[in-house]
């Protein structure tokens, strides 16, 4: 079977991951030409990676015929559109998250995708991370029973800078939206309601530009599990990506990664190094592993692990915790509507 042809919309911190993925890990698949609107980002990253071409626009990659499939890594609020008309010249999409903040335009996209009959994956890769892909199993195949209570700790080193928080769609819509995706993967099924108490703890500037930086919401799934989502845009020891699921047979959880597992035991003190500090670092592997299955499902013709629908409940999460959060009180899903 010959390599999958793929094109490559954005040149960023993102688009340059999937984009070295493509190049040093993943024998199936090439990348056949790359755009970005910074043009010279674009051409650093073709030149460095042996990738041929240099698009003037994402509009010419999708007018290629050569190209099978496109990674959509451009920022949030030009993914709708380019999945429309990627979808319409027939080519198969890897698109970031989140899809886009209004459900209408997601929902454009959807039906597009559907009209077009082309597979789409959305880029949730912490499901494709080890640790946490251990936890499905174990919820899945029963081996800590019926599940309970579902904690996922979730803390960024350090928040963005406060023009970030306005073109992001601030906490719930960028960063929490991950852990939305994770409570549905964990526990397999949907949440019926949420309450979001949050607040402006790290940073005065993010709370002025309209947004919270910290906060804990709780989830209630349709199957009785009760879950939280522990969220802070500060830790000052680093990235706390954890997580925990009890059931009535026992219960898994989750440490942090480090970069190495030295432990140094001193007359004073037991100590280690920091965790891995970044998304960059500690979800390395979850990136090469969701392209690669992104890859597989476009040659086997299987489905995608993460579909259209998977970008958009998260979404509808995100809103449904900016309600709650507005409004203190809780939220049902069913009251979120396009
Ligand atoms: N899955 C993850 O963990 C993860 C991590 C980071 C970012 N993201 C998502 O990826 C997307 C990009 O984020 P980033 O951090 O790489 O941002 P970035 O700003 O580093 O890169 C975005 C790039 O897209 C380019 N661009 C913008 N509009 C374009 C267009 N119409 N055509 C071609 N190029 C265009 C910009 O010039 C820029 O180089 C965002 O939607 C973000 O939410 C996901």
């Amino acid at each position: 079977m010959s390599k999958l042809n793929i094109g490559i919309v954005g040149a960023g911190r993102i688009g340059k991951v999937h984009a070295e993925t493509i190049a040093y890990r993943l024998p199936e698949a090439q990348a056949a030409a790359i755009a970005d609107v910074n043009q010279e980002e674009a051409r650093k990253v073709a030149a460095r990676l042996g990738i041929g071409r240099v698009a003037a626009s994402a509009q010419e990659i999708l007018a290629d015929a050569s190209i099978d499939a496109v990674l959509i890594c451009s920022s949030t609020d030009t993914h709708a559109s380019l999945i429309v008309e990627a979808a319409q010249a027939g080519k198969h999409i890897f698109c970031e998250k989140p899809v886009d903040h209004s459900l209408a335009r997601i929902d454009t996209a959807l039906e597009a995708v559907k009209k077009a009959g082309v597979q789409l994956q959305i880029g949730f890769n912490r499901r494709f991370d080890a640790n946490f892909a251990r936890v499905r199993a174990a919820v899945a195949s029963g081996e800590i029973g019926q599940p309970h209570l579902m904690h996922i700790i979730s803390r960024d080193p350090a928040p963005p800078p406060p023009a970030y928080v306005k073109v992001s769609g601030g906490m719930f819509l960028d960063m929490t939206i991950h852990d939305f995706d994770m409570a549905r993967f964990l526990i397999g099924d949907e949440v019926e309601s949420v309450y979001a108490a949050a607040g402006v703890m790290v940073d005065p500037e993010i709370g002025a530009a309209g947004d919270v930086d910290t906060a804990v919401i709780t989830l209630r799934f349709r199957n009785g599990v009760i879950g939280t989502i522990d969220n802070s845009r500060k830790a000052v020891y680093g990235y706390d990506q954890r997580v925990e699921v009890l059931g009535s047979k026992g219960s898994i959880a989750t440490g942090n990664c480090y970069p190495n597992q030295a432990v140094v035991s001193t007359g004073s003190e037991v100590r280690r190094d920091l965790p891995l500090n970044f998304f960059m670092e500690r979800y390395t592997e979850s990136f090469a592993n969701e392209l690669r299955a992104f890859v597989e499902a476009i040659r086997s013709g299987q489905p995608t692990p993460v579909t259209g629908m998977d970008g958009r409940v998260p979404v509808v999460m995100a809103l449904a915790a900016r309600k709650s959060y507005d409004e203190g009180r809780v939220v049902q899903m069913a009251e979120i509507s396009a």
